[in-house]
């Protein structure tokens, strides 16, 4: 069974998992001592469903090493739009020295507990729920943010909104990385890249954006580039210091 999407609130997500509807409510709640926003990570109560993707088999072992030259030896870091849940717990367990935080929309949380249950990593965390549009950030505080995939699936007011969370959420030094396909002003796109953006902007969702327009808003924010790298399948990492 799959949570309806478009739910804002774990609580009423959850009251579709009467099992989860119980965690949230009430365990992990009390846990940590908070409003229910933590998903259950008890892993009592049934099976849950643990999706795959294709995508994250195949840059998964990229994107890690790309991570480890970028990233210290240890800190808290935070994924945005963590979707399957495969990448939380591959980085997790690739970057032992660190904290690993997936957020995502509800409807995704019950695979990344599927996959964290099933690795019973201690450095990786239960998921957040956070749409990129919330007001305030997942955590007030982190060390690393990233963001794989995700801007050209969500809304484009999500992305100015990654960048302000981002910088709300790092201290000066914090990294910010962003993995995906992305457009370059003056360029013509990849024969493949070009296909996936129509084919993304025809089934609604917002499309590629330029990496100009994404280095401008991170100036905004206090970011300073630091480098893009060239990633299989023509796909880049855009990583920025604050
Ligand atoms: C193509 S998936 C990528 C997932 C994962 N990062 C990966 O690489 O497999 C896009 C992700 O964007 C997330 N997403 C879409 N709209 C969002 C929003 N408004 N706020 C936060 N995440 C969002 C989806 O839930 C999903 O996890």
């Amino acid at each position: 069974m799959r949570h309806s999407a478009g739910l804002q609130d774990s609580r009423r997500c959850c009251e579709l998992h009467a099992c989860l509807g119980r965690c949230v409510g009430n365990q992990v709640a009390k846990r940590h001592g908070t409003s229910g926003r933590e998903a259950c990570g008890c892993g009592k109560h049934g099976v849950r469903l643990k999706r795959y993707s294709e995508a994250c088999i195949r840059n998964s072992p990229f994107i890690l090493e790309a991570l480890r030259g970028v990233l210290g030896e240890s800190g808290r870091l935070v994924e945005i739009g963590a979707g399957t849940g495969q990448h939380a717990v591959d980085f997790a367990r690739g970057l032992p020295g660190w904290t690993y935080q997936p957020c995502d929309l509800p409807e995704n949380h019950e695979s990344i507990l599927a996959w964290r249950e099933e690795a019973g990593l201690k450095n990786l965390e239960a998921p957040l729920e956070f749409n990129l549009l919330d007001p305030e950030p997942p955590v007030p505080t982190c060390d690393a943010v990233l963001c794989v995939n995700t801007i050209h699936i969500a809304p484009d007011a999500c992305t100015p909104k990654l960048f302000e969370h981002a910088s709300a959420m790092l201290a000066d030094g914090g990294n910010l990385v962003l993995y995906g396909p992305f457009k370059y002003r003056g360029k013509a796109l990849e024969p493949s890249n070009e296909a996936f953006d129509q084919s993304l902007r025809e089934r609604g969702f917002s499309g590629l954006k330029f990496f100009e327009d994404l280095v401008e808003l991170a100036n905004g924010h206090g970011f300073e580039f630091v480098k893009d790298y060239e990633m299989p399948a023509n796909n880049h990492i855009l990583h920025w210091r604050k």
